[in-house]
């Protein structure tokens, strides 16, 4: 049994185009998220809890794109679009995985973000060494029942009909649109980790730029109010694009929508945070500034 994935299909002649397109960005994201782990790890001065935190941060963008985006090149590359049911579990299995470290990852780094503006007499409490190897390992692990049970339940499904996924990687909706038998379990836990994994972080995360940016407005200096004004505003726009199109990807009540926009949807979630997460938490930081500067004269 084997499924096919469309992918881009639809647009014949742009095959090689986004071939190449993907690849920059792949590689884009492999080397910016590649740097900020290796000076984390070699820096001296980059030692302290948050940089750990950055690191596995990195780490996971790295394997959070990798679920998806090798598949599709081959693809596109190859134009074979066959995909086996045993390879497409898999890459919904660690695609969910990740994700949903991902999204619980985001939710610690903007707690640490309140903490740190909020209510700095706690910071060195709450941002420590061990507590942050407890969030990091919380975060990796806390879904991993959920989401083999959940790709499991998905492939124990019957499939009869069309084996035609029209997605460029395989994400829940589109699979189990081509199941036969009763999906309302799946679809019912679907919306359960949709809840736990996307919605409260991204409520939890708006509560608490919500309070940063009560603060920031009291600063008295205009400039340093227009600067943290101007990183809490890269950081919400991101995870507002990150979380809006996940919610409205899997939280949506009925299914029926054109494949076209849930493609283009599903490339926010997939591929604009892990380019944009490096440059904005690290590549704005004057210390991995100083530390990559330091690197490069080396
Ligand atoms: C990130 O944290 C998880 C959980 O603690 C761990 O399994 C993983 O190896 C870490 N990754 C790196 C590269 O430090």
């Amino acid at each position: 049994m084997e499924f096919i994935l469309l992918g881009f299909a639809d647009i014949p002649h742009l095959q090689w185009f986004l071939f190449g397109l993907f690849l920059i960005i792949y590689i884009i994201i492999l080397m910016s998220n590649g740097t900020i782990f290796l000076i984390t790890k070699i820096d001296p001065a980059l030692q302290s809890p948050v940089y750990f935190f950055l690191a596995n941060f990195s780490f996971l963008e790295i394997c959070f794109v990798t679920a998806t985006l090798p598949r599709m090149l081959m693809n596109l590359g190859t134009q074979r679009r066959r995909i086996s049911l045993v390879a497409c579990a898999t890459q919904m299995c660690f695609f969910l995985l990740f994700g949903g470290t991902e999204c619980l990852l985001l939710a610690v780094l903007a707690y640490y973000r309140y903490v740190a503006i909020c209510n700095p007499l706690n910071y060195p409490l709450v941002v420590n060494r061990r507590v942050c190897i407890q969030l990091v390992t919380g975060s990796w692990t806390i879904g991993i029942p959920l989401m083999i049970v959940q790709t499991y339940q998905i492939f124990s499904l019957p499939f009869c009909g069309s084996n035609q996924i029209d997605h460029f990687f395989c994400d829940i909706l589109p699979v189990l649109k081509l199941a036969c038998g009763d999906t309302f379990v799946n679809m019912m836990l679907v919306y359960t980790i949709a809840l736990l994994f996307v919605m409260v972080p991204f409520l939890w995360i708006l509560g608490s730029y919500s309070k940063i940016m009560c603060i920031i407005l009291k600063l008295s200096s205009a400039t340093s109010r227009a600067k943290a004004f101007s990183t809490c505003s890269s950081h919400l726009m991101v995870v507002v694009l990150f979380f809006g199109s996940a919610i409205i990807t899997y939280l949506r009540p009925n299914t029926r929508h054109s494949e076209g926009t849930g493609k283009m949807l599903s490339l926010f979630y997939t591929i604009l945070t892990p380019i944009f997460n490096p440059m904005i938490y690290c590549l704005r930081n004057k210390d991995v500034i100083m530390a990559l500067r330091k690197l490069l004269c080396k």
